[in-house]
């Protein structure tokens, strides 16, 4: 049988985990030595993510937290994804403890990043990304059932360009943009959506090779401020996870090896910010894959790079006892 404060301390690591624009789509229900997590299918951007890709995506890392939470507390755990894949659909995983072991060291260091990380907007430091960090992303994506490719110059050239065409066309979908303006909020620490802090600057004042989603934008940009300086520029690195398959428990298992990349990334002190438009229309989503040569379906596009300063707290989250339910 799971203690209550061992249900509780799981799921507080849980909860930490990325999701789209921060909707936190995810319950846990614990019973007897499981616990069992569901898609909150209230908190599904149905307009800008139709297949629930993205929902599963969030859903993913929220479980490879829940087992991290369970296992840094000398509890092994078995994860079923997908238990009752046509009869129930939310449920995405049942995660049971199987016995006692010791949390090993890796399992104490991603824990312990779950709560440092964030996603980190601003601007990266003009370091390299060591090659060896970069392999060790890559091995850990494939130890989790996923790939990840690093792209090269001329990959982010085009990835730039599909990302450029993404922004524009999901600009002019008011219905996503009514959707997702729920989840832009002008407070600092609301506990659901993305706080003001976090935010890029709307009209992007920043060179970039990959243009950041705006969350703010306006009909029309402002006009340009000749007296501003000009901005800063970055040289981040850009990676995509991608998986075999492309279909729930893909997206599932995709979530999970996102989690493990960002929780590395924390735990050396790199930061990240994943940029998911151009995943996000289908026609650019597949062009991506042929033209980057991927060796997946892509998942997730990751931004990363060291970060200049300290950067902005994580945004806010649920309380715990809105998010803990009870069979
Ligand atoms: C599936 C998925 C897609 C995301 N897409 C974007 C994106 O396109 N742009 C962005 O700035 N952040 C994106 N994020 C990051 C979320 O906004 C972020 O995880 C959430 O606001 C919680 O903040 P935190 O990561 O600081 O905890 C995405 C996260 C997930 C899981």
């Amino acid at each position: 049988m799971l203690t209550d404060a061992q249900v509780r301390k799981g799921i507080a690591a849980a909860i930490k985990a990325p999701s789209l624009h921060n909707t936190q789509p995810w319950l846990f229900t614990p019973t007897g030595d499981s616990v069992l997590v569901r898609a909150d299918v209230s908190r599904w951007l149905r307009h800008e993510d139709p297949l629930g890709r993205e929902l599963m995506l969030s859903c993913g890392g929220a479980v490879r937290h829940l087992v991290l939470g369970l296992r840094v507390q000398g509890l092994e755990v078995r994860c079923d994804l997908l238990p009752h894949p046509t009869s129930d659909p939310e449920q995405v995983a049942v995660v049971t403890v199987v016995g006692r072991r010791p949390p090993t060291r890796r399992d104490l260091q991603l824990h312990a990043a779950a709560w440092e990380r964030h996603t980190d907007r601003s601007a990266f430091e003009n370091r390299p990304v060591p090659s060896d960090v970069l392999d060790q992303l890559r091995g850990m994506a494939e130890t989790d059932g996923a790939f990840l490719d690093v792209l090269s110059a001329d990959d982010v050239l085009e990835l730039a360009v599909l990302t450029e065409r993404a922004e524009a066309l999901l600009q002019c979908e008011p219905v996503l943009r009514t959707e997702q303006a729920r989840w832009v909020s002008t407070g600092d620490q609301p506990p659901e959506g993305l706080p003001g802090h976090a935010l890029p600057e709307h009209g992007a004042h920043r060179g970039s090779p990959v243009r950041l989603r705006d969350f703010l934008a306006a009909p029309t940009g402002p006009a340009a401020d000749p007296d501003r300086d000009p901005p800063v520029v970055e040289h981040p690195v850009l990676v995509v996870l991608g998986t075999r398959d492309d279909d729930r428990s893909a997206w599932l298992t995709a979530g999970w090896a996102v989690s493990g990349v960002l929780l590395t990334l924390t735990s050396l002190g790199l930061v990240a910010s994943p940029l998911t438009q151009a995943l996000e229309v289908a026609g650019l989503r597949s062009r991506m894959r042929t033209s980057l040569r991927l060796q997946g379906s892509p998942q997730m596009v990751l931004r990363l790079g060291y970060p200049r300063g300290p950067g902005s707290p994580q945004a806010g989250r649920r309380a715990l006892d809105d998010v803990l339910c009870r069979s």
